[in-house]
């Protein structure tokens, strides 16, 4: 199975979790300026929120990118919402890409709120999504 991860970040806070998700499952995260060499059967895409939605970059990654994109299971971080899923769910379903139901999404710093996070349990946890996620 050909297993990416790729993501996009501002202030660091999401590419923290793309090199622990990397690290675990054996492939180098990059940011969304390097296109998918090959097909893959997996993209781990994370992405945090900035007024309430994903950053046009990400919405034109998976548009760039659509033909060699099986799967996208999304992971993110951010100051108050839940998760990225939904914003995602409704680019991935405009460009005709599958999306994993599950996501992993924690806190992310900004500002005075959260401090240090993503931190290493974080980190963990979505370690241990990923894995799972492709133990399935
Ligand atoms: C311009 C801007 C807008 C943001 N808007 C939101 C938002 O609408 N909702 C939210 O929960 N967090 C918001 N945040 C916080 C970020 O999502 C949070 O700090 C995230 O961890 C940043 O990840 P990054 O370092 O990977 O870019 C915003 C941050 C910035 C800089």
């Amino acid at each position: 199975m050909n297993v990416a991860v790729r993501y996009y970040t501002r202030s660091g806070n999401t590419e923290k979790l793309a090199k622990g998700i990397a690290e675990a499952i054996g492939v180098t995260a990059a940011n969304v300026a390097v296109p998918l060499e090959e097909r893959a059967d997996i993209l781990f895409l994370g992405c945090s929120y900035y007024a309430f939605d994903v950053d046009p970059n990400v919405k034109k990654y998976i548009c760039d990118n659509k033909q060699k994109i099986e799967k996208i299971v999304c992971f993110g971080t951010s100051a108050m919402m839940k998760s990225v899923y939904k914003p995602m769910k409704k680019v991935a379903e405009e460009y005709g890409v599958e999306i994993e139901k599950e996501d992993f999404h924690c806190h992310g710093s900004f500002g005075p709120m959260h401090k240090g996070r993503p931190n290493a349990e974080d980190i963990s946890k979505a370690q241990q999504f990923a894995k799972r996620i492709l133990s399935q």
